[in-house]
């Protein structure tokens, strides 16, 4: 197929994001406006509030992704575009944008899910990644083990039953006091803390499932804070952080290395915002060495939300004939 050059838009959650990438592989601007300063103030994303600074960020992104990538609209071949999972409001900014665009240029309009697009952010780190992979989809939504088949081709075997992984970094740290996003605090406060000062629970589930649970641990965390605020005794935020980390990335690590084994795959692909996660980089790392395994992270910008990913992910789609008619509509429960 010849090459093809695809715009692409993320608006999810809180990135207002657009990015030229070329035949699923080359990113030629990956434009991510965060939203992150306005929502800190409410320790957390606001859905109205995101929905609204899409609507204004949005034709400034696209317009910056073009003249970064110096390309212009006339050499768009297809407009890719996130349509769910994610926050109703503010999936319909980017997909209504992104509807308007392919129906003026007259190019076909690939419909994105999120998660696919996480996965596909490794195709454009590693070039000659290919599936079949085992791949960790890890982020503030979202805590997924998936065996990549092939291009399209998705298996989950395994999910949280409760919180995402982000989503419990993020109450433990709201908890601990070091504020929101708390994944990337937790990962730095934990560095001056001693992993092995608490036990918390791992979520034991009596079957032979892949599935993870968070929010028993995140409740041991609230318990001990309660149990030592309650006696007056000083808490140590940093052996806290550090004990919570150690028990989320062991199940992760684990019920990962184990799909391997149970898939006979030898090549795990990692990918969201937890994906940053330095415990979790290490130890995965680790115990794929043991085994043979090798683990594939993207870069830290390509690991949270961002549209050169979703570029990827289109591409995959377009070139199996899969497009959007004009009346797609935003599924914040999409399933991969
Ligand atoms: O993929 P992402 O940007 O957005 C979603 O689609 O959810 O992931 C954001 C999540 C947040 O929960 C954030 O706390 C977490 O990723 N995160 C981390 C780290 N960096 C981001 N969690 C643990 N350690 C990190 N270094
Ligand atoms: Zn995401």
């Amino acid at each position: 197929m010849s090459k093809k050059i695809i715009l692409a838009i993320e608006s999810s959650c809180d990135e207002t994001s657009a990015a030229i990438v070329v035949n699923g592989r080359e990113v030629l601007s990956n434009v991510i406006a965060s939203q992150i300063d306005i929502h800190t103030k409410f320790g957390g994303v606001v859905p109205e509030v995101a929905s609204r600074q899409h609507i204004e960020a949005i034709n400034a992104v696209v317009t910056e992704a073009l003249s970064e990538a110096k390309v212009t609209l006339d050499d768009i071949d297809a407009v890719g575009v996130t349509y769910g999972p994610g926050l109703v409001g503010a999936l319909l900014v980017g997909l209504q944008y992104a509807k308007g665009l392919a129906y003026s240029l007259g190019v076909p309009l690939v419909g994105v899910n999120h998660i696919e697009g996480h996965i596909c952010a490794n195709f454009i780190e590693h070039k000659d990644l290919k599936p079949p992979f085992v791949c960790l989809v890890v982020s503030g939504g979202h805590t997924f083990i998936v065996h990549m088949k092939d291009y399209g081709d998705f298996e989950i075997l395994g999910e949280t039953r409760d919180d995402a992984a982000g989503e419990a970094f993020d109450k433990v740290a709201r908890a601990i006091g070091l504020g929101y996003p708390g994944g990337p605090k937790i990962d730095k406060i934990s560095k001056e803390g001693n992993e092995n000062a608490m036990k918390f629970p791992k979520a034991n589930f009596h079957d032979d499932t892949l599935d993870f649970s968070f929010s028993g641990v995140k409740s041991a965390v609230l318990n001990y804070l309660n149990k030592m605020n309650m006696s007056g005794e000083d808490i140590n935020k940093a052996d806290v952080a550090a004990s919570f980390q150690k028990a989320v990335v062991e199940v992760l690590t684990d019920n990962v290395i184990e799909t391997c084994k149970r898939r006979k795959v030898d090549k795990i692909a990692i990918a969201g915002g937890v994906a940053s996660n330095s415990a979790l980089r290490k130890s995965l790392m680790e115990a794929g060495d043991k085994l043979g395994i090798d683990v594939l992270f993207p870069s830290m910008i390509l690991c949270t939300d961002n549209a050169a990913m979703i570029g990827s992910a289109a591409y995959y789609e377009l070139i199996r004939g899969n497009i959007a008619s004009l009346d797609l509509n935003a599924k914040p429960n999409l399933r991969l």
